[in-house]
């Protein structure tokens, strides 16, 4: 079938929304019709070409839309499900999915290849049949998708999937990480490195555990702000200068530092962010690493004299260690109880035509924290 699709054919320029071909789906895989889809920083990873991905490519991987058809041998889902697409795949049977870690999955870890679980593509240009790469096996912006049905995740009827999208990958992100990965007493103190959507996320997950203190910490006042409105209880407005944003964490912390931080920005910077959130924390405290860092960084600046000597924890912790088949319908159940605000996490609502614009706005960074690409 024909649809509309953003293709990207080179990182860092505009990407191109043109009428391309999708496959129907093959056995094991279904068709979704896509209503909403967010843009999210990690898309600007693989765009800026921090993140390389194989092209050309329709990026995208935080959407939600409705069941059209399903392939052989599907059975979770089925004509007219509201459904949540997760960015990435578990396949539920190997060892990793098996051992309670789908975010290990080894389907999911080959998704990078630009490829279907069997190797091969859904979409082709119209012009030559040639094809064009799948990302995370999701590719959500274009009107339809063609997705395995492990990355798919039922929802409830009457769910407000322009909202719900944000479960497919940041939300998750940010929330899982402060509520799977690592365990807050009531009476904690947190600091969140980072106030986009992940990072509102993960505030919203620490003040829902007991967190007495939740230090967010941004370089736009902008961001700050909003944290604030999502149970922030400090603010630091980071000037990229270590010592200097530490040194305002400990003094909100009665010198000491705080029991957890987490680095919620990734890219280029993450050395910097990274090391802030080391410093920040508390002898015997955690931080982790949730952003998606640019390959260009190798290393990070963390003294292994003062991990041990401190008994400091650092650890890396991908897509929320999620699991995304329970844990997103009951994100659901916390959203419709008014326990999280998805709502005011989407700053902007745009049409597909708009993406350019959108990307361009995640770029300058003080405007938006979700924009979400609406289809009709
Ligand atoms: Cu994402």
């Amino acid at each position: 079938m024909k649809m509309k699709a953003a293709v990207m054919y080179e990182p860092r320029k505009p990407m191109v929304v043109e009428v391309v071909e999708l496959d129907p789906p093959k056995a094991g895989e279904v068709l979704v019709k896509m209503s909403a889809t967010g843009i999210c920083h990690s898309d600007l990873h693989f765009f800026a070409g921090d993140v390389p991905t194989p092209v050309p490519v329709i990026l995208g991987h935080e959407g939600a839309g409705v069941v059209q058809d399903v392939g052989a041998g599907v059975s979770s889902v089925k004509k007219g499900d509201k459904v949540v697409l997760s960015f990435f795949p578990s396949c539920g049977v190997c060892r990793f999915c098996l051992g309670g870690q789908p975010m290990l999955c080894d389907v999911g870890s080959a998704s990078p290849l630009g490829t279907m679980p069997d190797g091969t593509r859904r979409v082709h240009r119209v012009q030559d049949g040639s094809d064009i790469n799948n990302f995370s096996m999701i590719s959500t912006f274009a009107e339809y998708t063609v997705a395995p049905e492990f990355s798919v995740i039922k929802v409830d009827a009457q769910a407000p999937l322009e909202k719900l999208c944000l479960l497919g990958c940041g939300f998750t992100t940010g929330f899982g990480s402060v509520t799977n990965a690592i365990h807050i007493r009531p009476g904690d103190t947190v600091t969140c490195i980072g106030c986009g959507g992940v990072g509102l996320s993960a505030i919203q997950g620490a003040a829902l555990s007991g967190a007495s203190k939740i230090i967010a910490v941004d370089v736009h006042e902008s961001k700050l702000a909003l944290a604030k409105k999502f149970g922030a209880t400090h603010a630091v407005l980071s000037r990229g200068d270590v010592r200097a944003d530490v040194k305002e964490i400990r003094a909100i912390t009665d010198g000491l530092g705080s029991d957890y931080a987490l680095e919620l920005v990734g890219g280029a910077h993450m050395d910097t962010t990274a090391a802030i959130g080391y410093r920040a924390i508390r002898k015997g405290g955690t931080l982790c690493l949730v952003g998606i860092g640019a390959t260009s960084i190798k290393a990070l600046p963390i003294d292994p004299l003062s991990m041990v000597m401190l008994n400091k924890t650092v650890k890396g912790v991908f897509y929320g260690q999620a699991q995304v088949k329970g844990d997103i319908p009951r994100y659901y159940e916390l959203y419709k109880a008014g326990k999280i605000n998805l709502d005011d996490m989407v700053s902007k609502e745009m049409r597909l035509e708009d993406i350019n614009a959108g990307f361009e706005a995640v770029i300058r960074g003080d405007e938006v924290v979700r924009q979400v690409i609406r289809f009709s």
